[in-house]
């Protein structure tokens, strides 16, 4: 077989090609009625009182740690094992973006690790935990803590859209921000839904919500109950309909230094034919995981590998399936990783620690040595290939193959 067989990829669908195409023959483009359509579903699909729609998960977490009025040299708390934007949301505000241990039972960052952080280095101005792979963050354990210790928290699910945990014997699902300020969602296409780019922020709170509307358009607010002064001039004639308490429609005000981070109508119709097959995206992927893990049940027991996370009282959509060499493998995870290669099995490793990035590591000299568990778990971690379009050849080749390396 000499075709690349990725990690990740999108599924795209007749049904969404002709929901895209319905865009593009109608009058809006951008700025239209798809985007409120699609972060209405998002809002419902996780239980969250509002959503807001933005041009990629990065922008989505910046705009997040703004609408907190993070402050230059205010820190930021995040784990290392995530993708580079999980703390440079922290950068991009002034902030100095900082680590604590991820728990090697979830691969999250670990609520115990942070308590420790904020008792010995003192308390950060947000707290950002990742849910992994898919896989929730114990984001009840933060809430107590942000209620503790006066931390703001933002989920980013940028793995988890579907995904639920439990706590208290009640469901919630991530992104619901019940135990979080704000909740965070990717849609590139290796994420289990797709716009091909896109992100969103989720929160309870409307005056979060509305300080997040405007800073993904400019800092421009329309909203006449939220207006600061209105300088429209006085009306020149009588029957005018214009005056100073009721500003025309052409009327706007700037409130703050916002930015262009707008999704488009082509986008949000293409997430919104994706949502309506998440369960069966998170079916399809639950199941490779479930395959997988049978797969390698026997080789788990050797203590050959570890398997990923499957917490009890969580029910993961999984974005990534990350295998680790266990301590009686007796091959290095590069050489796993180049052999695979070598048949055209497209591993990755997700992630190098944030911290050992030169550009973190020129800045703050971080020691690799406060973090024993990202550091384990990054020296022997590959990611297997994990889309909802594998099928069995494909799963039988990966597993043939990694048993012969193994
Ligand atoms: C954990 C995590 N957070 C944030 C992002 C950023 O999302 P985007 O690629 O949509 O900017 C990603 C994307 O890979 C991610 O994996």
């Amino acid at each position: 077989m000499t075709r690349i067989i990725p990690y990740g990829k999108q599924s795209i669908s007749e049904e969404d090609i002709e929901a895209v195409c319905s865009v593009l023959r109608s009058d809006w483009l951008t700025q239209g009625p798809r985007v409120r359509e699609f972060e209405d579903a998002l809002a419902r699909q996780c239980g969250a009182r509002h959503c807001i729609a933005v041009s990629n998960g990065t922008m989505a977490l910046h705009f997040a740690c703004l609408a907190l009025d993070m402050a230059p040299g205010e820190t930021g708390l995040t784990s290392p094992i995530s993708f580079l934007a999980s703390a440079n949301c922290i950068a991009y505000c002034g902030g100095r973006a900082d680590f604590a241990d991820i728990d090697p039972k979830t691969l999250c960052l670990s609520p115990e690790k942070v308590e420790e952080y904020c008792k010995t280095q003192g308390v950060p101005r947000v707290v950002i935990p990742v849910d992994f792979a898919g896989v929730p963050a114990d984001l009840p354990q933060f809430k107590l803590l942000s209620e503790k210790y006066g931390f703001a928290l933002i989920e980013d699910a940028a793995h988890a859209i579907g995904s639920t945990y439990k706590h208290a014997d009640k469901e919630y699902a991530c992104g619901s921000c019940v135990h979080t300020d704000m909740s965070v969602l990717s849609f590139h296409p290796v994420k289990t839904i797709t716009t091909g780019e896109g992100g969103a922020i989720l929160t309870n709170d409307d005056n979060i919500a509305a300080k997040l509307r405007q800073l993904a358009n400019h800092g421009i607010e329309k909203d006449p109950i939220r207006f600061v002064t209105c300088h429209v001039p006085a009306p020149r004639y009588a029957g005018s309909l214009v005056s100073r308490n009721s500003p025309p429609p052409w009327y706007y005000e700037m409130h703050s230094l916002g930015f262009n981070g707008r999704i488009t109508d082509i986008q949000c119709a293409l997430g919104l034919s994706q949502l309506k097959r998440l369960e069966t995206f998170k079916a399809k992927r639950q199941e490779i995981a479930r395959r997988y893990n049978e797969a390698f049940a026997e080789l788990e027991r050797e203590q050959v590998v570890i398997l990923p996370p499957w917490p009890a009282g969580t029910d993961p959509c999984f974005h990534l399936y990350p295998i680790r060499l266990g301590p009686d493998c007796r091959i290095s995870r590069d050489e796993l990783f180049l052999g695979l290669r070598e048949k055209g099995i497209y591993c990755q490793v997700h992630y190098i620690p944030i911290y050992r990035q030169p550009f973190y590591r020129q800045k703050y000299n971080y020691n690799p040595g406060r973090f024993p568990e990202a550091e384990n778990y990054f020296n022997s971690c590959v990611s297997l290939p994990l889309f909802p379009d594998m099928d069995d050849e494909i799963f039988q080749y990966i597993i043939k193959s990694f048993y012969d390396f193994i």
